[in-house]
């Protein structure tokens, strides 16, 4: 995936920042569009934000990138620990003894992983190097040096996937188009991830979190912000929109399995889908009047795509039910990711739904 270059806009040193941040592919991610929320975020005046959907946190950095006390949160524990490890953290880095460290093959461990996903995804060899830093990053004492390299091992994973997700298993060559990131082993992306991130880990003089909560649970008195950012699922025209199907294995990887149920009769080892409101028809309107609600006293800022439910009109007049002030900004996207050739290829308008008072 191409690193993105940014024109000069007004704050030139968070854009700065953003051109270093390493990307990740992943569903719905709004890395295309960060110089239209820069822009937007610009224009809003507010010290503290929460960023209540961070899948790959690249609104999360954006928004610390920009100076604001971040409080980043997602359901999924692999998204939460990338904020963690970038966002949350201002100050530490993964150094040479720790790689010396997580690079011990030599140490004993669970076979968890070479077990459940022989002939799924990855060689043996590379199972087992899962495996085994698993099981060094466990002893790590420090939780931003765990979070880094999980963040680092999430991204080597992903990378070696021929269409990003966990979704198809077998035999990829077909796949294998002589790609860069299919070569190098997951050790070598390991590596590289590792300088990726140390570069990108910096202190903007905030006490920033990352929350790993269903967003309706996160109810913590201590957590007042002043901006709101959502970028929740939407149900889809078609499909499905969900993130464990394609990401259960980063998930897994998160936790060491820990607490996950593996679904043994599916192909791929997934574990349990996680329910969200916000993925159906008849739930997900109920969801968005929760949400303004619950985050009524802050500035309100969501992210919406054309081709999804519920409407525009729809979603205007729930913001408006606690809003007195509701602006409408649009843009046409393309977005390039999906599980099907058309989800590859949609253009949609992509909108920003502003609330204030
Ligand atoms: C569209 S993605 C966010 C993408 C993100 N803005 C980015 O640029 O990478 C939606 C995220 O919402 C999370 N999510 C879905 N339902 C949730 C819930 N009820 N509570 C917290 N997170 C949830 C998913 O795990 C997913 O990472």
């Amino acid at each position: 995936m191409k690193q993105l270059t940014f024109p000069l806009l007004l704050e030139p040193k968070a854009m700065k920042r953003m051109e270093i941040f390493p990307l990740m592919r992943y569903m719905g991610s709004k890395y295309k569009l960060i110089p239209w929320l820069h822009e937007t975020f610009s224009e809003l005046e507010f010290d503290s934000a929460l960023d209540a959907f961070s899948g790959s946190g690249v609104v999360s950095y954006l928004l610390k990138s920009m100076g604001k006390e971040v409080h980043s949160n997602d359901f999924l524990t692999f998204s939460a620990t990338i904020t963690k490890a970038l966002v949350e953290n201002n100050s530490t880095l993964i150094e040479k003894s720790d790689i010396d460290f997580l690079l011990n093959l030599e140490v004993k461990s669970d076979n968890f992983i070479e077990t459940t996903f022989e002939n799924i995804f990855f060689t043996r060899d590379e199972l087992i190097f899962l495996d085994k830093i698993s099981q060094n990053i466990s002893e790590l004492t420090s939780p931003y040096k765990k979070a880094l390299a999980l963040t680092a091992l999430f991204r080597s994973c992903l990378k070696k996937q021929p269409r990003g997700v966990f979704t198809i298993s077998g035999n990829l060559e077909k796949y294998d188009d002589g790609r860069r990131d299919l070569k190098l082993s997951l050790k070598e992306h390991f590596l590289e991830q590792t300088k990726l991130n140390n570069k990108v880990i910096f202190d903007n003089s905030k006490r920033n979190v990352s929350y790993n909560e269903n967003i309706f649970e996160l109810k913590n008195p201590n957590l007042s912000p002043d901006l709101v950012y959502f970028d929740p699922p939407y149900v889809p025209p078609s499909d499905d929109n969900c993130y464990v199907k394609r990401y259960h294995f980063l998930e897994g990887l998160s936790k060491y399995w820990h607490g996950e149920k593996i679904m043994k009769e599916t192909k791929v080892k997934k574990i349990q889908k996680k329910f969200t409101p916000f993925s159906y028809k008849k739930t997900a309107i109920q969801a968005f009047e929760s949400l303004f609600d619950q985050f009524s006293e802050s500035t309100l800022v969501l992210s919406y795509s054309s081709n999804a439910f519920p409407d525009l009109e729809t979603l205007v007049s729930l913001m408006k039910n606690e809003k007195s002030n509701v602006e409408i900004k649009s843009k046409p996207h393309r977005y390039h990711f999906g599980n099907h050739a058309t989800a590859l290829r949609s253009n949609v308008m992509e909108y920003l739904i502003i609330g204030r008072d």
